[in-house]
């Protein structure tokens, strides 16, 4: 199974070779489980260096601004397919065919609806929830009503947590989005597609029927693809690790919906939109720019650079024709937020000390400007993320469970503690 070794010569004098895989694209990897049995640990905070599992669904390439979801580059998923054929592509590792294309649909409209007791659920919570907070919960509490598909062991209860999570996500995301308002929940429509039905359940009225306009849809379903997967990132991570003991599909997601909540994962386009409101006019942009280039000013352009695309980020290109089409469509190009943004991504391109070092607007500068021009409120931008990127979880969870030699996970520590010492007696302390 290894392509090669490495020697690694070990303090005590012992060396040992350890096996080195080739991957079919990216780097090598060096197995370094057998250092174990030697009396030696790796030490690698972050993960900056471990591979902690072996997968077959996404690809980066940073440097060369490569995003691949099995074997296909987002650019092209996004012109030629839509979120569903991307959701089947994540879980079979294949585009379908038209009739499986049409057989998945059915499926995942076949889930949809939540459970009557779900919404009563809802009402528990205060209004001003964010809605992240009512997302961890509701998700979570979907294994205690779907009681019938959860065994892990078994591939037909897998398969329907898969299509439950899939289908549902986005009924309770417009679920949460209705609540704070104090709106009416809404119920899916399954004549529309993913995108079109999830706008209609945020914003469709009993008192009108107004069908989402399909600039906006079209825009929705490319958000969803491109935050579909990103490979092994905290919240995937995380999914991967609750899922490692044996824990529930409806838990795991939960754990990874929790992770994603961090401002350093999901809230970037959240941050964007409130540093736009912050420079506030077009005249301020200047006063902006001085602050970020100033070494001793922690002010950063929010929505600029990317820590693992160094060249520029796949899917920010996708984004940003989308992003005007949204503008011109809801007649924003106007609107003094929008006017700021887009001032602010013309001089940031052509600024020295932008382009010297590489920092150009990233997914998240084009994705929270579309949100917000299409009505979506700023605390709800992370719930849209994990909408999009609960297909991504439910893939690498099946992916893992599906291996024959799966274990939990366990990482191990250096530990700087006190050495072992004699308990002592209150009266001595
Ligand atoms: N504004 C101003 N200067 C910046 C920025 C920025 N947004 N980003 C980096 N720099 C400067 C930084 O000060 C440093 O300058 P110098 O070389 O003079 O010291 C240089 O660029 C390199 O920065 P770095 O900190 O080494 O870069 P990093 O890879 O550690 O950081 C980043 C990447 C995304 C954390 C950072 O660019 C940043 O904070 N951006 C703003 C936040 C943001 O938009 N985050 C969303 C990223 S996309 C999310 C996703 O894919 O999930």
């Amino acid at each position: 199974m290894a392509d090669e070794s490495a020697k690694l010569l070990l303090p005590n004098g012992n060396s040992i070779d350890l096996p080195v895989y080739r991957p079919s694209e990216g780097f090598d990897v060096i197995d370094i489980r057998a250092l174990g049995k030697e009396g030696y640990f790796t030490y690698d905070p972050g993960f900056m260096a471990t591979a902690a599992c072996e997968s077959k669904i996404t690809y980066i390439d940073g440097g060369k601004g490569i995003l691949l979801y099995r074997g296909y580059s987002i650019e092209e998923l996004a012109d030629q397919s839509d979120f569903t054929e991307v959701c089947y592509l994540l879980l079979t590792g294949n585009l379908p065919s038209e009739q499986e294309k049409q057989e998945f649909n059915d499926k995942i409209n076949n889930h949809t609806m939540v459970h009557e007791q779900i919404h009563t659920f809802f009402n528990g919570f205060r209004r001003d929830a964010h809605p992240m907070a009512i997302m961890v919960a509701v998700v979570g509490a979907m294994s205690a009503f779907y009681h019938d598909s959860l065994d892990i062991n078994d591939p037909e209860h897998r398969s329907t947590s898969a299509f439950r999570l899939i289908a549902k996500v986005p009924t309770l995301a417009a679920m949460c989005y209705r609540y704070c308002c104090g709106h009416p929940f809404v119920h899916p429509r399954n004549e529309m597609s993913y995108s079109e039905n999830f706008l209609n359940m945020m914003f469709s009225m009993p008192s009108h029927d107004d069908k989402p306009d399909p600039v906006l849809v079209k825009a929705m379903d490319r958000i969803f693809t491109l935050h579909a997967d990103h490979e092994q990132n905290a919240s995937t991570s995380t999914v991967r690790l609750a899922g490692s003991s044996g824990a529930n599909p409806f838990a795991c997601i939960a754990a990874g919906i929790a992770s994603l909540w961090g401002p350093a994962h999901g809230g970037a386009n959240e941050a964007c939109l409130n540093m736009l409101e912050e420079i506030g006019h077009v005249d301020n942009i200047p006063e902006y720019l001085d602050k970020a280039r100033d070494k001793n000013d922690p002010f950063r352009l929010m929505g600029f650079g990317h820590r693992v695309y160094k060249n520029f980020d796949p899917r920010a290109t996708v984004m940003r024709t989308t992003c005007h089409e949204v503008l011109e469509t809801m007649n924003a190009h106007d609107d003094p937020l929008f006017q700021v943004a887009l001032a602010l991504e013309k001089i940031a391109l052509e600024d020295e000390y932008f382009i010297s070092r590489k920092l150009y607007p990233n997914v998240d500068f084009y994705s929270g400007i579309i949100l917000s021009a299409i009505g979506i409120p700023k605390n709800m931008f992370t719930v849209i993320f994990a909408l999009a990127r609960t297909v991504g979880w439910v893939s690498q969870w099946s992916e893992m469970i599906s291996e024959p030699d799966q274990r939990i996970g366990r990482p191990r520590q250096l530990y700087t503690g006190e050495k072992q010492r004699t308990f002592v007696p209150m009266e001595d302390r």
